[in-house]
Protein backbone atom coordinates (compact mmCIF):
# COMPACT_ATOMS: atom_id res chain seq x y z
CA UNK A 1 0.00 0.00 0.00
CA UNK A 2 0.90 3.48 -0.68
CA UNK A 3 1.96 5.11 2.66
CA UNK A 4 0.51 8.75 2.93
CA UNK A 5 0.16 11.28 5.85
CA UNK A 6 -3.31 13.30 5.97
CA UNK A 7 -2.67 16.98 6.93
CA UNK A 8 -6.33 18.04 7.66
CA UNK A 9 -8.30 21.02 9.39
CA UNK A 10 -11.78 18.80 9.95
CA UNK A 11 -14.11 20.29 8.77
CA UNK A 12 -17.35 17.99 7.20
CA UNK A 13 -15.01 16.93 3.92
CA UNK A 14 -11.88 16.82 5.68
CA UNK A 15 -13.76 14.25 8.12
CA UNK A 16 -15.33 11.74 5.11
CA UNK A 17 -11.33 12.64 3.76
CA UNK A 18 -10.17 10.46 7.25
CA UNK A 19 -12.07 8.19 6.44
CA UNK A 20 -11.43 7.43 2.92
CA UNK A 21 -7.41 7.51 3.80
CA UNK A 22 -8.11 5.09 6.44
CA UNK A 23 -10.10 2.49 4.68
CA UNK A 24 -8.61 2.49 1.13
CA UNK A 25 -6.87 -0.58 0.87
CA UNK A 26 -4.88 0.79 -1.58
CA UNK A 27 -2.94 3.13 0.98
CA UNK A 28 -1.48 3.00 4.30
CA UNK A 29 -2.23 5.62 6.50
CA UNK A 30 0.93 6.57 8.96
CA UNK A 31 -0.31 9.58 10.57
CA UNK A 32 -3.36 12.34 10.27
CA UNK A 33 -2.24 15.76 11.31
CA UNK A 34 -3.73 18.96 12.36
CA UNK A 35 -3.68 22.69 11.03
CA UNK A 36 -5.97 25.81 11.84
CA UNK A 37 -7.93 26.48 8.71
CA UNK A 38 -11.59 25.88 8.99
CA UNK A 39 -11.70 26.12 12.82
CA UNK A 40 -8.70 26.51 15.50
CA UNK A 41 -6.44 24.22 16.17
CA UNK A 42 -7.60 23.06 18.92
CA UNK A 43 -11.13 22.50 17.67
CA UNK A 44 -9.41 20.75 14.48
CA UNK A 45 -7.49 18.38 16.59
CA UNK A 46 -10.48 17.56 18.65
CA UNK A 47 -12.74 16.94 15.21
CA UNK A 48 -10.12 14.43 13.84
CA UNK A 49 -10.05 12.48 17.09
CA UNK A 50 -13.50 12.48 16.62
CA UNK A 51 -13.82 11.54 13.36
CA UNK A 52 -11.28 8.41 14.13
CA UNK A 53 -13.60 7.17 17.63
CA UNK A 54 -16.73 7.37 15.31
CA UNK A 55 -15.20 5.48 12.70
CA UNK A 56 -13.13 3.03 14.42
CA UNK A 57 -9.97 4.33 13.18
CA UNK A 58 -7.46 2.84 16.05
CA UNK A 59 -2.89 2.74 15.98
CA UNK A 60 -3.30 5.68 13.98
CA UNK A 61 -1.43 8.87 15.69
CA UNK A 62 -2.95 12.29 15.60
CA UNK A 63 -0.72 15.23 15.96
CA UNK A 64 -1.56 18.62 16.48
CA UNK A 65 0.53 21.31 14.10
CA UNK A 66 0.66 24.75 13.44
CA UNK A 67 -1.99 26.96 15.49
CA UNK A 68 -1.79 30.43 12.83
CA UNK A 69 -0.29 30.79 9.25
CA UNK A 70 3.41 31.75 8.49
CA UNK A 71 1.79 35.76 8.22
CA UNK A 72 -0.59 37.32 9.50
CA UNK A 73 -4.10 36.18 11.68
CA UNK A 74 -6.00 33.08 10.97
CA UNK A 75 -9.21 33.34 8.78
CA UNK A 76 -11.47 30.34 9.94
CA UNK A 77 -14.54 29.10 8.25
CA UNK A 78 -17.38 29.18 10.65
CA UNK A 79 -20.03 30.32 8.43
CA UNK A 80 -19.24 26.83 6.48
CA UNK A 81 -18.36 24.28 8.83
CA UNK A 82 -20.12 25.80 12.04
CA UNK A 83 -18.99 26.74 15.06
CA UNK A 84 -17.16 23.62 16.36
CA UNK A 85 -15.80 23.17 12.83
CA UNK A 86 -17.80 20.46 12.24
CA UNK A 87 -21.34 21.20 13.70
CA UNK A 88 -23.96 18.13 12.92
CA UNK A 89 -23.41 15.32 14.49
CA UNK A 90 -23.08 14.99 18.79
CA UNK A 91 -19.94 13.37 19.84
CA UNK A 92 -19.31 11.91 22.86
CA UNK A 93 -15.94 12.12 24.61
CA UNK A 94 -13.21 10.86 21.90
CA UNK A 95 -11.58 7.82 22.95
CA UNK A 96 -8.48 8.39 20.58
CA UNK A 97 -5.76 10.40 22.45
CA UNK A 98 -3.54 13.08 20.93
CA UNK A 99 0.12 12.14 20.08
CA UNK A 100 2.95 14.07 22.21
CA UNK A 101 4.25 15.03 19.60
CA UNK A 102 4.10 18.07 17.60
CA UNK A 103 3.02 17.44 14.01
CA UNK A 104 5.83 18.93 12.29
CA UNK A 105 7.82 16.63 14.47
CA UNK A 106 5.75 13.36 13.31
CA UNK A 107 5.98 14.05 10.08
CA UNK A 108 9.89 14.92 10.06
CA UNK A 109 10.00 11.40 11.80
CA UNK A 110 7.85 9.55 9.66
CA UNK A 111 9.52 10.40 6.53
CA UNK A 112 12.92 9.69 7.91
CA UNK A 113 12.72 6.14 9.37
CA UNK A 114 9.58 5.21 6.38
CA UNK A 115 11.46 2.78 3.92
CA UNK A 116 9.99 3.97 1.15
CA UNK A 117 9.05 7.69 0.00
CA UNK A 118 5.89 8.78 2.17
CA UNK A 119 2.85 10.50 -0.12
CA UNK A 120 1.80 14.19 2.03
CA UNK A 121 -2.11 14.34 1.52
CA UNK A 122 -3.04 18.62 2.67
CA UNK A 123 -6.65 18.73 3.13
CA UNK A 124 -6.17 22.15 5.20
CA UNK A 125 -3.72 25.55 4.80
CA UNK A 126 -0.43 24.36 4.16
CA UNK A 127 1.20 25.90 7.26
CA UNK A 128 2.74 22.61 8.58
CA UNK A 129 3.71 21.07 5.26
CA UNK A 130 5.60 24.70 4.43
CA UNK A 131 6.57 25.15 8.12
CA UNK A 132 8.02 21.03 7.50
CA UNK A 133 10.16 21.75 4.02
CA UNK A 134 11.40 25.44 5.77
CA UNK A 135 12.82 23.89 8.85
CA UNK A 136 13.78 20.49 7.84
CA UNK A 137 14.97 20.33 4.12
CA UNK A 138 16.52 16.94 4.41
CA UNK A 139 13.38 15.20 4.60
CA UNK A 140 12.63 16.24 1.08
CA UNK A 141 13.87 12.84 -0.76
CA UNK A 142 11.54 11.35 1.68
CA UNK A 143 8.54 13.03 0.12
CA UNK A 144 7.19 10.70 -2.88
CA UNK A 145 4.73 13.21 -3.81
CA UNK A 146 2.36 16.49 -1.99
CA UNK A 147 -1.02 15.80 -3.41
CA UNK A 148 -2.96 18.73 -1.74
CA UNK A 149 -6.55 20.24 -2.36
CA UNK A 150 -6.33 23.81 -2.61
CA UNK A 151 -6.60 26.63 -5.18
CA UNK A 152 -8.89 26.73 -8.65
CA UNK A 153 -8.12 26.86 -12.43
CA UNK A 154 -11.10 29.85 -12.34
CA UNK A 155 -12.79 31.51 -9.06
CA UNK A 156 -12.21 31.19 -6.13
CA UNK A 157 -14.76 30.47 -2.56
CA UNK A 158 -13.17 32.73 0.40
CA UNK A 159 -12.57 35.64 -1.81
CA UNK A 160 -13.26 35.81 -5.56
CA UNK A 161 -10.01 34.63 -6.97
CA UNK A 162 -9.18 33.12 -3.54
CA UNK A 163 -9.73 29.45 -2.73
CA UNK A 164 -10.01 28.79 1.40
CA UNK A 165 -6.61 26.46 1.96
CA UNK A 166 -4.27 29.00 -0.71
CA UNK A 167 -5.94 31.98 0.91
CA UNK A 168 -5.19 31.47 4.58
CA UNK A 169 -1.36 30.81 4.33
CA UNK A 170 -0.61 32.20 0.79
CA UNK A 171 2.92 32.12 1.99
CA UNK A 172 3.09 28.22 2.89
CA UNK A 173 1.30 27.41 -0.24
CA UNK A 174 4.05 29.84 -1.92
CA UNK A 175 6.60 27.93 -0.44
CA UNK A 176 5.29 24.64 -1.22
CA UNK A 177 4.83 25.59 -5.39
CA UNK A 178 8.24 26.71 -5.30
CA UNK A 179 9.92 23.75 -3.26
CA UNK A 180 10.82 21.78 -6.67
CA UNK A 181 9.05 18.99 -5.18
CA UNK A 182 5.97 16.78 -7.07
CA UNK A 183 3.06 18.66 -6.68
CA UNK A 184 -0.62 17.77 -7.62
CA UNK A 185 -3.10 20.20 -6.95
CA UNK A 186 -6.87 19.33 -6.78
CA UNK A 187 -9.16 22.43 -6.68
CA UNK A 188 -12.45 24.10 -7.26
CA UNK A 189 -12.99 23.61 -10.78
CA UNK A 190 -12.42 19.82 -9.98
CA UNK A 191 -13.74 19.55 -6.09
CA UNK A 192 -17.46 21.13 -7.55
CA UNK A 193 -17.71 18.43 -9.65
CA UNK A 194 -18.40 16.51 -6.90
CA UNK A 195 -21.70 18.08 -4.93
CA UNK A 196 -23.24 15.78 -2.33
CA UNK A 197 -26.35 15.85 -3.29
CA UNK A 198 -29.84 14.51 -1.76
CA UNK A 199 -28.66 11.27 -4.13
CA UNK A 200 -25.23 10.86 -2.43
CA UNK A 201 -27.12 11.49 1.34
CA UNK A 202 -29.78 8.84 0.46
CA UNK A 203 -26.53 5.87 -0.27
CA UNK A 204 -25.45 6.65 3.15
CA UNK A 205 -28.08 6.81 4.41
CA UNK A 206 -28.87 3.32 2.80
CA UNK A 207 -25.52 1.61 4.78
CA UNK A 208 -27.92 1.77 7.78
CA UNK A 209 -24.92 1.94 10.88
CA UNK A 210 -24.24 4.64 13.37
CA UNK A 211 -20.66 5.92 11.34
CA UNK A 212 -23.04 6.19 8.14
CA UNK A 213 -26.00 8.31 10.02
CA UNK A 214 -22.93 10.55 11.48
CA UNK A 215 -21.99 11.16 7.82
CA UNK A 216 -26.06 11.84 6.95
CA UNK A 217 -25.84 14.42 9.52
CA UNK A 218 -22.49 16.03 8.80
CA UNK A 219 -23.47 16.08 5.10
CA UNK A 220 -27.28 17.96 6.14
CA UNK A 221 -25.47 20.46 7.49
CA UNK A 222 -22.54 21.03 5.36
CA UNK A 223 -25.71 21.20 2.60
CA UNK A 224 -27.25 23.90 4.50
CA UNK A 225 -24.40 25.81 4.87
CA UNK A 226 -23.43 25.54 1.33
CA UNK A 227 -27.04 26.32 0.54
CA UNK A 228 -27.10 29.36 2.03
CA UNK A 229 -24.01 31.20 1.12
CA UNK A 230 -23.20 30.12 -2.50
CA UNK A 231 -26.75 28.40 -3.75
CA UNK A 232 -25.56 25.45 -5.04
CA UNK A 233 -27.41 22.01 -4.55
CA UNK A 234 -25.38 20.14 -2.62
CA UNK A 235 -22.00 20.86 -0.54
CA UNK A 236 -18.62 20.39 -2.37
CA UNK A 237 -16.64 17.59 -1.02
CA UNK A 238 -13.37 18.77 -1.89
CA UNK A 239 -11.14 17.52 0.35
CA UNK A 240 -11.54 13.43 -0.72
CA UNK A 241 -10.75 13.85 -4.17
CA UNK A 242 -7.23 14.57 -3.14
CA UNK A 243 -7.14 11.42 -1.25
CA UNK A 244 -9.14 9.49 -4.15
CA UNK A 245 -6.06 10.66 -6.41
CA UNK A 246 -3.34 8.80 -4.66
CA UNK A 247 -5.52 5.67 -4.62
CA UNK A 248 -6.95 5.74 -7.72
CA UNK A 249 -4.85 8.11 -10.06
CA UNK A 250 -7.09 7.55 -13.21
CA UNK A 251 -10.14 8.91 -11.59
CA UNK A 252 -8.60 12.73 -11.22
CA UNK A 253 -7.21 14.08 -14.63
CA UNK A 254 -4.50 15.60 -14.14
CA UNK A 255 -2.27 18.16 -16.91
CA UNK A 256 1.05 19.82 -15.99
CA UNK A 257 1.11 23.77 -15.92
CA UNK A 258 3.01 26.46 -13.93
CA UNK A 259 1.37 27.52 -10.70
CA UNK A 260 2.23 31.10 -9.30
CA UNK A 261 0.36 31.95 -5.80
CA UNK A 262 -0.29 35.25 -5.76
CA UNK A 263 0.52 36.91 -2.10
CA UNK A 264 0.54 40.68 -2.98
CA UNK A 265 -2.52 41.54 -5.38
CA UNK A 266 -4.68 44.33 -4.09
CA UNK A 267 -7.75 42.14 -4.62
CA UNK A 268 -6.69 38.51 -5.47
CA UNK A 269 -4.58 37.84 -2.53
CA UNK A 270 -4.03 33.98 -1.97
CA UNK A 271 -5.23 33.22 -5.74
CA UNK A 272 -3.63 30.20 -7.35
CA UNK A 273 -2.45 31.48 -11.07
CA UNK A 274 -2.69 28.60 -13.37
CA UNK A 275 -1.32 29.00 -16.43
CA UNK A 276 -3.31 25.95 -18.39
CA UNK A 277 -2.30 26.96 -21.55
CA UNK A 278 1.62 28.10 -20.95
CA UNK A 279 0.96 31.25 -22.56
CA UNK A 280 3.67 32.62 -19.34
CA UNK A 281 6.65 30.60 -20.49
CA UNK A 282 6.72 29.82 -17.31
CA UNK A 283 8.10 25.99 -16.23
CA UNK A 284 5.51 23.54 -15.25
CA UNK A 285 5.85 22.89 -11.36
CA UNK A 286 2.49 21.20 -10.42
CA UNK A 287 0.05 18.93 -11.62
CA UNK A 288 -3.33 20.52 -12.21
CA UNK A 289 -6.96 18.76 -11.84
CA UNK A 290 -8.97 19.06 -14.65
CA UNK A 291 -11.53 16.28 -14.31
CA UNK A 292 -13.18 13.65 -11.99
CA UNK A 293 -14.67 10.27 -12.94
CA UNK A 294 -18.04 11.19 -10.66
CA UNK A 295 -19.79 7.84 -10.17
CA UNK A 296 -16.58 5.68 -9.20
CA UNK A 297 -15.51 8.57 -6.49
CA UNK A 298 -18.91 7.94 -4.53
CA UNK A 299 -18.15 4.27 -4.78
CA UNK A 300 -15.08 4.86 -3.54
CA UNK A 301 -16.69 6.95 -0.95
CA UNK A 302 -19.31 5.40 0.39
CA UNK A 303 -17.37 2.06 0.34
CA UNK A 304 -15.13 3.49 2.79
CA UNK A 305 -17.46 4.34 5.23
CA UNK A 306 -19.03 1.01 5.11
CA UNK A 307 -15.72 -1.02 5.21
CA UNK A 308 -15.13 1.26 8.62
CA UNK A 309 -15.67 -1.17 11.70
CA UNK A 310 -17.28 1.97 13.95
CA UNK A 311 -17.20 3.11 17.09
C1 LIG B 1 -11.39 23.78 1.34
O1 LIG B 1 -11.66 24.69 2.40
C2 LIG B 1 -12.21 24.04 3.49
O2 LIG B 1 -13.32 24.69 3.99
C3 LIG B 1 -12.54 22.63 3.05
O3 LIG B 1 -12.31 21.72 4.12
C4 LIG B 1 -11.59 22.39 1.91
O4 LIG B 1 -10.36 21.87 2.36
C5 LIG B 1 -12.26 24.12 0.17
O5 LIG B 1 -12.00 25.40 -0.29
CA1 LIG C 1 -10.06 21.02 4.59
Amino acid sequence: AIPIILDCDPGHDDALAIMLAAADPRLDLLAITTVAGNTTLDKATLNARRVCTIAGISGVPVAAGCDAPLAGELRIADDIHGASGLDGPEFGEPAVPLAGEHAVALTRRLLLDHPEPVTLVPTGPLTNIATLLRDHPEVAPRIREIVLMGGSTGRGNITPYGEFNIFVDPEAADLVLRSGLPVTVVGLNVTHQALVTPEVVTRFRALDTPLAEACVQLMTFFASTYDRVFGLPGPPLHDPIAVARVAEPALVRCVPAPVAIELTGVHTRGATVVDLHHRTGTPDNALVATGLDVAPFWDLVVGAVAALPGA
